[in-house]
């Protein structure tokens, strides 16, 4: 998923470098969840995962990808539903997402307002879906809870339907990247017809665990090996730019404000937006958390000054800095120019003292 931080294309190097440096354990808490895909990664190894973030979207898929621990057959609505697939061989998601796909498109709390077709009476209507896809995203959330209101799927397959829906909808919005606004013309991506894509099952041997908190308020109920910190790294926070995700997850009708149409989020800021309490709270982590190996992923161009982190971190344990390149695209705000930066990825490794 296109989300900023995403650490997809760097866990093969930030894998090398605990290799090289001999950081090894058996469980890992990815403190900053975000697209799970760190905890994924991980997951993949074998290693017990314990996932947190303060966005309920990101809870969805944590809740897909690292609790659930099965290939799921979504037994009860299939013999529900009673529909046949056009394909002979196919698994029982890709039916259940063969039959979403084909369903009645709704009017709901999406399509009345982020679509032209909603918000026509706003002085400048909303552009975040197309009218099309607006109402299939309505129908398809919808007759999700409709499903596990009705018993007939139970609450991994609940989230599992939840995580195809959130790793779907980023693909078709008009948007040049966050959520906080919307682009004035049609991107040729959003006015295509949404199709559903199912998610992959992540299966390891381990019990793992996911929470939707503030990941501070958890140090005295998670231990692991290895505590894998990735905070927001600037002022920008992050529920504002994602509040589209936030209420396709959650579908609890909030009042939203503004041209974007943006949820409250009060209960969501995080402190690392500021450099002053980010540096308390990391204080915090690195004296109070329950690991033998911290590591923080930072850049160059974070609020925090190196200086501050090394000196918060080194009260606790030995700690090492490894820097590395990293090309960032960056589109304008209105998405049509991309430029190419290099910056300095930085990993912050804390060895606890015992
Ligand atoms: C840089 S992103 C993490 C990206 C993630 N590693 C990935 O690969 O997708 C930072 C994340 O931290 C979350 N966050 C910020 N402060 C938090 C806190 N105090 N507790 C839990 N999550 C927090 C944000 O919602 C955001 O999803």
């Amino acid at each position: 998923m296109r989300y900023i931080g995403n650490k997809e294309n760097l866990l093969d190097k930030i894998h090398q470098v605990m290799q090289s440096k001999n950081i090894q354990g058996n469980s890992f808490f990815d403190f900053f969840a975000g697209t799970t895909s760190v905890s994924r990664f991980f997951k993949k190894l074998n290693y017990q995962i314990f996932s947190s973030d303060l966005l309920y979207f990101s809870y969805v898929l944590q809740k897909a990808y690292v609790s659930n621990n099965e290939v799921l057959n979504f037994e009860k609505v299939i013999n529900k539903i009673n529909f046949q697939s056009t394909s002979l061989f196919t698994s029982p998601l890709r039916i259940i997402v063969e039959y979403l796909n084909q369903i009645e498109p709704i009017e709901g709390f999406i399509s009345q307002n982020y679509t032209p077709f909603g918000t026509s009476d706003l002085k400048i209507p909303r552009m975040y879906y197309s009218n099309e896809n607006g109402k299939i995203i309505d129908a398809i959330r919808q007759k999700i809870e409709h499903w596990k209101t009705e018993n007939l799927i139970n609450e991994n397959e609940y989230f599992i339907l939840l995580a195809c829906l959130i790793e779907t909808v980023p693909f078709y919005a008009n948007i040049s990247g966050v959520y906080a606004a919307f682009q004035k013309k049609w991107d040729p991506r959003a006015v295509k017809k949404m199709i559903l894509r199912p998610v992959e099952f992540v299966v390891n041997n381990k019990e793992n665990f996911t929470y939707n908190e503030n990941s501070t308020e958890l140090l005295n109920q998670v231990e692991a090996d290895i505590f894998y910190l990735d905070p927001p790294y600037n002022q920008r926070q992050y529920a504002p730019n994602y509040h589209l995700l936030e209420t396709i997850a959650k579908y609890d009708n909030p009042i939203i404000k503004g041209v974007g149409g943006l949820r409250d989020y009060q209960n969501q800021k995080s402190k690392f937006c500021n450099a002053t309490t980010a540096i308390q709270e990391l204080n915090k982590i690195a004296k109070e958390g329950k690991f033998k190996t911290l590591i923080l992923s930072y850049n160059s161009e974070g609020i925090m000054k190196q200086e501050n982190i090394i000196s918060a971190l080194e009260k606790y344990g030995k700690v090492e800095l490894v820097e590395f390149e990293y090309l960032r695209f960056k589109s304008n705000s209105n998405g049509e120019r991309i430029t190419k930066k290099f910056i300095q990825e930085q990993l912050y490794i804390l060895q606890k003292y015992a």
